[in-house]
């Protein structure tokens, strides 16, 4: 494998020196860019695409033709193990995700299995192939899933939701299956990112969506306990480097003490949490990704600097920033405002690199 010609995003990861903050964006591979639509119109639908190596490939580093990013991510889903499960993923034309077969009882759990990453999942391990084949070393490449609770709440609910009511109403009433679901998710999700990192991946991300949804008590049992046990089954080294992992609780920040206990190497923060703040109770431990609202890039240029100036000397001097949104890109974002918001990043953070 090439050495990588751009190294920041990881030497951040580690808490090491950088000339600049890193900056990569949370789905910059997405309908707001015009020749993401074209390939995905070329692929047919959503899923044909994440299927397609080649072409899952091409949007992957569509976004890097643009801007200067810093890391490259895994163009797929976090639905992909819930549909390896056998549970029948399909895409309503702007409903979001759904499920042929939802989960509803201890039977069904019961029934499903856990999908070989070389097997039913194998078309995501050769998108991490050819992917990094094709970056040929540019940036990294970051593999991703879904943490178990935020999985769960896809595969019980059916579907997106504002209420959580079934996946709360299973696990307050029936907590012994949602364990169990959890469970097998989290074996699920450990030989799912293993798998990735074999391929090529050189980081990992962790996406827990709904976390932000439970209580303290909650959060801790049916989220965070899981993502424990994946930070401790995932492979922490190879192609003679680290492999960090980032675990993002969106809505998680009074949280973030017992995210970084975990063992992780950094935490993915939104916005609602003040990165000085997050920075002061838990920088020493662990790395920080973010925190721009996503909303903000559809403020004007001079507002977006100025939102970049601020999180950058939120975080100060000292190593451990990667700079990103708080969460995905809006698809009506104008991809002009993308790039205003990374070149600030490269601009602004330098004086904190000396
Ligand atoms: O960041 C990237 O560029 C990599 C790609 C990526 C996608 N989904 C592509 C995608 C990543 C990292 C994800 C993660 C994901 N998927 C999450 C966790 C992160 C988050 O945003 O909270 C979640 C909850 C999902 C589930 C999911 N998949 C939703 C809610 C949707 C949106 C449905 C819609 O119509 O917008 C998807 C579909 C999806 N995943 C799209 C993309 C680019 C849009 C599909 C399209 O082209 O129509």
């Amino acid at each position: 494998m090439s050495e990588l010609k751009n190294d920041r995003y990881l030497r951040a990861l580690a808490k090491e020196s950088v000339d600049q903050t890193p900056v990569w964006m949370m789905r910059q591979a997405g309908r707001y860019l015009p020749e993401y639509k074209a390939t995905r119109a070329e692929a047919g639908d959503f899923m044909s695409l994440c299927k397609n190596a080649e072409l899952a490939c091409e949007v992957t580093l569509q976004p890097l033709r643009r801007f200067p990013l810093d890391a490259a991510i895994l163009f797929s889903d976090i639905l992909t193990i819930p549909d390896a499960m056998g549970l029948g993923l399909y895409f309503s034309e702007g409903e979001g995700p759904k499920f042929e077969r939802p989960i509803t009882c201890k039977a069904d759990v019961d029934k499903i299995g856990h999908p070989d990453p070389e097997g039913e999942l194998q078309y995501v391990m050769n998108a991490v192939r050819t992917i990094r084949k094709n970056l040929d070393g540019a940036v990294p490449l970051i593999g991703f899933s879904g943490s178990p609770w935020t999985l769960a709440t896809y595969m019980v609910e059916g579907s997106g939701t504002k209420t959580f009511t079934k996946i709360k109403k299973m696990g307050f009433a029936e907590p012994q299956t949602l364990h169990l679901l959890l469970d097998k998710l989290a074996d699920s999700v450990i030989t799912y990112l293993n798998a990735q990192i074999a391929a090529g991946a050189q980081s990992v991300m962790v996406f827990d969506t709904w976390g932000g949804v439970l209580s303290p008590r909650d959060y801790k049992d049916f989220s965070l306990q899981y993502m424990h046990k994946i930070v401790d089954g995932l492979t922490r080294f190879a192609d003679g480097r680290k492999v960090p992992v980032t675990l993002f609780t969106k809505n998680g920040g009074q949280w973030i003490e017992q995210i970084a206990a975990t063992g992780c190497d950094a935490i993915g923060l939104d916005w609602t949490i003040d990165i000085a703040e997050a920075k002061a109770r838990v920088g020493d431990k662990v790395a920080l990704q973010g925190n721009m609202d996503p909303s903000m890039l559809y403020a004007s240029p001079e507002r977006i600097r100025e939102e970049v100036s601020t999180i950058l000397s939120g975080f100060g001097e000292g190593n451990g920033h990667v700079m990103n949104l708080g969460h995905g890109i809006h698809l009506d974002v104008e991809p002009e405002k993308a790039g205003v918001f990374i070149e600030a990043v490269g601009e602004l953070s330098k004086q904190y690199h000396k």
